[in-house]
């Protein structure tokens, strides 16, 4: 059930008095906590089981607060700010004396976005500061993309999750680094490459880092308990066989071409036409496959434009290695 103005307004009384707050957002569900208390923000770190130098989020109510969290607005995050808040896209600018070093693991820049939810926007405005949220899964794993997920992710540790329903984005924010001489991706997501250079007027540069292009290379993140394994599509079907053969119990994420075909398997999810709906879909797959029992998912990586781009970025790393158990 949607979070009603009583549950926004105990949402606001937690976070005044340093708790925590699950709360939707239009990409994933955050845990949130005031960005300016600096207690409140370790508690995050703790929570999630997060190094405390990995930076966070700071969600703000409106664009035209963006000056009071920041040292200076740049043109090219005005542009940005103007055209994708509230929605899917966090910049990344110079911290303002506001933002505690807690929040930004000790960097002097900071991310900041607006999100597009109704139940966040709420909060947000009723709370009168900014809240600062990664999303609300257990560090490494899947991100939530319901009330529920953040349940089960989280335990009874987070005492108030606001249910906003089910994310319409589905993966994370597209993080954008606007303290350059030009802007760049760090990491793809809910805003398409192709939507922010058709802004600027010009491409923007998708590092390395983020653009995991070679499994295996970067540690596993946006993981199930599963394995995931990444083959080309038409080769799904074989995989699955060989890999069932070995006494994997698998799951399948089927190419959308693919819909219909036999495949042997544990499980098999046939994955979405439309990238939005694949995008939306992904999280909860990756959860379902994992809760049916698998551990091994076979998949493969669709186109890299669009959404596509964000869908591979998070299967690369759900691919990646994982640390010794
Ligand atoms: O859609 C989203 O962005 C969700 C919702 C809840 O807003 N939040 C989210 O937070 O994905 P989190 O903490 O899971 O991911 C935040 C990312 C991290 O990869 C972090 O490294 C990056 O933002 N980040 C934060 N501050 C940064 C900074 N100052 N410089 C570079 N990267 C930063
Ligand atoms: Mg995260």
């Amino acid at each position: 059930m949607t979070a009603t103005a009583e549950d926004i307004e105990r949402a606001v009384a937690v976070l005044r008095a340093g708790g925590l707050v699950g709360l939707p957002t239009e990409t994933v569900y955050g845990l949130g906590a005031n960005a300016e208390d600096t207690a409140a923000v370790m508690r995050i770190f703790e929570m999630k089981g997060r190094p405390p130098s990995h930076p966070l989020i700071v969600h703000i109510a409106a664009s035209d607060e963006l000056d009071d969290w920041v040292e200076e607005v740049p043109r090219a995050a005005r542009v940005l700010a103007d055209r994708f808040w509230p929605g899917p896209l966090t910049l990344v600018l110079r911290r303002g004396r506001r933002v505690p070093l807690a929040a930004t693991g000790g960097l002097e820049t900071v991310a900041v976005r607006v999100p597009d939810h109704p139940v966040a926007l709420a909060l947000l405005s009723a709370f009168g500061g900014g809240i600062t949220a990664p999303s609300a899964n257990r560090f490494g794993s899947v991100s939530p993309t319901t009330a529920n997920d953040v349940r089960v992710e989280l335990g009874d540790g987070v005492g108030l999750v606001l249910d906003g329903g089910p994310c319409e984005v589905g993966v994370e924010s597209t993080i954008v680094d606007v303290t350059g001489e030009v802007p760049a991706i760090l990491r793809p997501g809910g805003v398409t490459r192709e939507d922010l250079e058709a802004v600027l007027g010009y491409s923007v540069a998708v590092p390395s880092t983020s653009d995991v292009r070679v499994p295996g290379q970067h540690p596993s993140h946006y993981a199930p308990r599963a394995r995931v394994v990444l083959v080309e599509p038409e080769k799904v079907v074989a995989e699955a066989e060989i890999a069932r053969k070995e006494g994997y119990q698998v799951g399948v994420l089927l190419p959308p071409p693919l819909a219909g075909a036999t495949v042997e398997a544990h499980a098999v999810v046939t994955l979405p036409d439309s990238p939005a709906a694949y995008a939306q879909g992904l999280y909860g797959f990756l959860r379902e496959l994992d809760q049916q029992g698998c551990d091994l998912i076979v998949a493969s990586l669709p186109a890299e434009e669009g959404l596509g781009l964000a869908i591979a970025n998070r299967l690369l790393r759900a691919a990646g290695p994982r640390p010794p158990a």
